[in-house]
């Protein structure tokens, strides 16, 4: 076990995946305390507001009582309303009471961001965090943002070799100067997957199979983006692979989301009925090993630091594998992907969350120009 620390955790958060990233909180508060580390959570209300969860209530959350939504509803109305600031120490940042920077609430040496989605996973907290010089869990802005944007990873994962499925990318002016949208996607077969450039938890994603409507698939995309992503669908597996680790990460065992109804869409990732994960995958040992070795890969291409879950489709007909996407910051309930292929790998909840620690304190302390204490502000 790392030595302990002061560790502030974000999370809620504006994205829709506020009510994930709270289950994910609950669970790395609970590993993290039982580690003897120090913890303050600070609930990011749905306006990116941050509240800091009483003690009363972090205990309880610690010990079992409350669950899940509970944290959600009692973070957003009774915590009091702060901000974070540079520690006075460098390497360090404070809670403080909003328009009183004097009342120091906390004093943190790390922060753990465990939130997902845009806001949370996209380089925007991460930048928050960097301006503040205080050390932080997981991928850095430039990695959070490319892992956020497809077009962005894309072009990452291509340049260093890394499977990707065929597609195309414009924005919403070009759509909208174009005649016969069918013009933009030439080259591309059916079915095809529309895409928001920059979204998550399958929103804004629409699956256009043969006779169905390009354009209104499109449009649906640019409400949530300027920016469209269309991609030749696979027809074939899904299958996820835990990275962990700094400039050598290691991966974990690849675990399988058995889909229903042809794709991974909103109401079946939070609403569906069972659990649509089987870990260790079901698969031959010569693909298993590909999928981890492309994680590591896809994970270094971004410029991955700390974690990701790399998602890929595979046409098991074809034998062609394909990296869909990465995740930064990954669901992370004791019931989530992540640390279920870690544990599938005999690396516990834990372990994952302790090294993470130790990860984010070795990129601060490895940083040029910083010192011993933190270094130049
Ligand atoms: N090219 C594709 N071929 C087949 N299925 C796809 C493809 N792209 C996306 N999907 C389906 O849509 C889901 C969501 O797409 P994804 O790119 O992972 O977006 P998000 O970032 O919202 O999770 C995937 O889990 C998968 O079920
Ligand atoms: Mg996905």
């Amino acid at each position: 076990m790392s030595a302990p620390v002061r560790i502030g955790i974000l999370f809620g958060g504006p994205s829709a995946e506020h009510e994930v990233s709270c289950a994910s909180a609950l669970g790395v508060v609970r590993a993290l305390a039982a580690g003897g580390h120090r913890v303050v959570a600070i609930g990011v209300t749905r306006t990116g507001g941050f509240r800091l969860v009483p003690e009363g209530v972090l205990a309880e959350l610690r010990d079992g009582v409350a669950e899940g939504r509970a944290i959600d509803d009692r973070l957003t109305v009774t915590g009091p309303v702060v901000e974070l600031r540079a520690g006075h120490r460098a390497g360090t940042a404070l809670v403080t009471a909003t328009n009183a920077p004097g009342a120091v609430h906390a004093k943190l040496d790390v922060v753990f961001p465990v939130l997902h989605g845009p806001f949370g996973e996209d380089g925007v907290v991460q930048g928050l965090l960097e301006s503040l010089g205080v050390p932080y869990v997981g991928c850095g802005i430039l990695a959070s943002a490319v892992g956020m944007d497809k077009v962005a990873m894309k072009r990452a994962l291509r340049a260093e070799g890394v499977p990707i499925t065929p597609h195309v990318s414009f924005d919403a002016q070009t759509y909208r100067a174009t005649d016969d949208p069918e013009k933009l996607v030439v080259g591309l077969r059916r079915p095809l997957f529309v895409k928001p450039a920059r979204m998550g938890s399958s929103i804004g994603i629409s699956r256009v199979a043969d006779g169905d409507d390009l354009a209104a698939a499109v449009e649906e995309a640019l409400r949530h983006d300027t920016v469209v992503v269309v991609e030749q669908g696979v027809t074939g597996r899904e299958l996820e692979c835990g990275v962990l680790g700094g400039t050598r990460p290691d991966a974990s065992a690849v675990g399988e989301v058995r889909v229903t109804g042809g794709w991974f869409d909103y109401r079946q990732k939070y609403f569906g009925d069972a659990d649509p994960m089987v870990v260790p995958a079901p698969l031959p040992d010569d693909v298993t090993e590909r999928i981890r070795e492309l994680s590591v890969r896809a994970f270094a291409a971004i410029g991955g630091w700390g974690l990701a879950r790399v998602d890929f489709l595979y046409d098991e007909a074809a034998g062609d594998l394909y990296v869909n996407e990465l995740n930064t910051m990954p669901g992370f309930t004791a019931h989530s992907m992540y640390p279920k292929v870690w544990a599938a790998a005999g690396v516990g909840y834990r372990e994952i969350v302790d090294r993470l620690v130790a990860l984010a304190l070795a990129r601060h302390a490895e940083r040029p120009g910083v010192t011993q204490a933190g270094g130049p502000r």
